[in-house]
C-alpha cells in the first residue's frame, strides 16, 4: 500500500514590532525609494527581546497543530530549519520539542540557509512515505535581526524575523508532497555566511572587533545565482513529477527580492499573479519565508485543497531546491482542539523533569562521596 505525506496544518509567528524603510532612513544612509525600487521591501518584523528562534518556532507550530488537529504527543519528528539557532548546540528543535510537550518526538535542526525549509519538508515527507513515522512538524524560524549589522546598509535593509510551520501526516490517499529537488554548490559558501562563531573561527574579542559575528553577503553574485536557479529549480521539479507548468496553480518562492521573483516569472513565462509575494511586508525571513507565505495564501483562499503548488528557494551554501505538493488541508476526521493548552502542561512537565534530573545528580554525588 502506497503512503503519502500530506500537509495538514500550517501556522505562523510574526513579531509585532514593525520596522519600516522610513525607520531605516534614521539608522543608515538609505532611502525608502532606494529600498522599494531595488528590493520591493517596505517593512519587516523585528523580534522583541523575549522572543527567540525557539519561541517563534513553538508559536508557529502550535498554530499548525491546531489547524491539523494533532496533539503534541502524536508528533514523531520535529525538524527546525534555521540559520539563527538558539545555540550552536543543542538543537533549537530540542528546545521546541520541550516547549510543545512533544513527549515522543525526535528533534533536530537542519542548516541549509533560506532553502532549509524545502530540504526539511522533503526529509520529513520521505520519513513518512517510507513508513518510518506517521506525523512530523517542520518549522522554519529565524531571528536574523540578531546577526545583522544594523550599520551596514547593504544587508540590514533586507531581513526580518518570524517563523512558519507545517504539520505533515501519513495517509494512503494520494497527494501531499509529490516531488522535490535539492542542490548545493559549496564553491559559493563564501558569498553568504556568518564568518565567526563556529569551529573554524571561534568567537574572540578580535572577531567581534572585526564584525565577523555579523551576516556577510556579497549581494551581486547572490542576485545573479538566484535569478538563474529559481526558474531552473521550478522547471526541474515539475518535470520530475511528470507534470507541466500549466498544471501548477501557485508558486510560493523564497522572499528575497521582488526583482528576483520577476526574473523567475520571466524565465518561466508565467504571470506574477502565480507567485505569492509577502516580502513587501516582511522582508527576507530566510527559511521562514516560504511557510509564512504558504500560510497566508491558505488563509486568503489563494491556496486551496487539491491545488498543485511549487515551493522554490535559494540561499547560503549555496543551496537551492524546489518541492511540488498537492495542497491538502486538515484531515476531516480530526477534531477541533486547543494545543496551546498543552503548552502549560509542557512547562510543568519540563520543570518536573529538570527537578528530577538535579535530584538524581545530587543523590548520585552523595552516594559517591558516601562510598
Ligand atoms: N541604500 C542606498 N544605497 C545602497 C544601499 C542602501 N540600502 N545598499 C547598497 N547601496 C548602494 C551600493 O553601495 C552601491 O553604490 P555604489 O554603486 O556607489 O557602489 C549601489 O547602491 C548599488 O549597489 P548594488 O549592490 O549593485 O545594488 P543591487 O541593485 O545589486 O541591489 C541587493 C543590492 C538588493 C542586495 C541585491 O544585490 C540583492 O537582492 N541580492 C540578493 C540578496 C539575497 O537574495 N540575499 C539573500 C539570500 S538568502 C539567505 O540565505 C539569507
Amino acid at each position: 500500500m502506497s503512503r503519502y505525506a500530506h500537509i495538514t496544518g500550517w501556522g505562523t509567528a510574526l513579531p509585532e514590532h514593525i520596522l519600516t524603510n522610513h525607520d531605516l532612513e534614521q539608522m543608515v544612509d538609505t532611502t525608502d525609494e532606494w529600498i522599494v525600487s531595488r528590493t520591493g521591501i517596505r517593512e519587516r518584523r523585528i523580534a522583541a527581546p523575549d522572543q527567540t528562534t525557539a519561541s517563534l518556532a513553538a508559536d508557529a507550530a502550535t498554530q499548525a497543530l491546531k489547524h491539523a488537529g494533532v496533539k503534541p504527543s502524536e508528533i514523531d519528528l520535529i525538524i527546525v530549519s534555521t540559520s539563527t539557532p538558539e545555540h550552536i548546540f543543542p538543537a533549537t528543535a530540542s528546545i521546541v520539542q520541550d516547549m510543545l510537550g512533544a513527549s515522543r518526538a525526535g528533534a533536530f535542526d537542519l542548516s541549509a540557509a533560506c532553502t532549509g525549509f524545502i530540504f526539511a519538508l522533503n526529509m520529513a515527507a520521505q520519513a513518512i512515505r517510507s513508513g518510518s513515522i506517521e506525523t512530523a512538524v517542520v518549522i522554519g524560524s529565524e531571528t536574523i535581526s540578531r546577526i545583522v549589522n544594523w550599520q551596514d546598509r547593504n544587508t540590514c535593509i533586507l531581513f526580518g524575523d518570524g517563523a512558519g510551520a507545517f504539520v505533515l501526516q501519513a495517509s494512503e490517499k494520494p497527494g501531499g508532497v509529490l516531488e522535490a529537488v535539492m542542490h548545493s554548490d559549496g564553491s559559493g559558501a563564501d558569498v553568504l555566511m556568518l564568518p565567526a562563531g563556529g569551529s573554524k573561527i571561534p568567537t574572540s574579542a578580535d572577531t567581534v572587533a572585526h564584525g565577523l559575528h555579523y551576516l556577510y553577503m556579497e549581494g551581486r553574485p547572490v542576485f545573479r545565482f538566484a535569478t538563474r536557479v529559481m526558474a531552473e529549480g521550478t522547471r526541474e521539479v515539475v518535470k520530475k513529477a511528470g507534470l507541466t507548468l500549466d498544471d501548477i496553480d501557485l508558486i510560493i518562492p523564497h522572499q528575497a527580492n521582488y526583482r528576483i521573483l520577476e526574473a523567475a516569472a520571466r524565465g518561466l513565462k508565467l504571470p506574477m499573479d502565480k507567485f505569492v509575494v509577502t516580502l513587501d511586508r516582511y522582508g527576507n525571513i530566510s527559511t521562514a519565508s516560504i511557510p509564512i507565505a504558504a500560510a497566508e495564501a491558505a488563509a486568503e483562499g489563494r491556496l486551496k485543497p487539491g491545488d498543485k503548488v511549487v515551493f522554490v528557494g535559494f540561499g547560503g551554501g549555496l543551496t537551492w531546491g524546489a518541492l511540488l505538493a498537492e495542497w491538502t488541508g486538515p484531515l476531516p476526521d480530526r477534531e477541533d482542539f486547543h494545543p496551546e493548552r498543552y503548552r502549560l502542561w509542557a512547562r510543568l512537565r519540563s520543570s518536573g523533569l529538570r527537578i528530577r534530573r538535579r535530584l538524581l545528580a545530587a543523590a548520585t554525588r552523595e552516594k559517591e562521596l558516601g562510598g
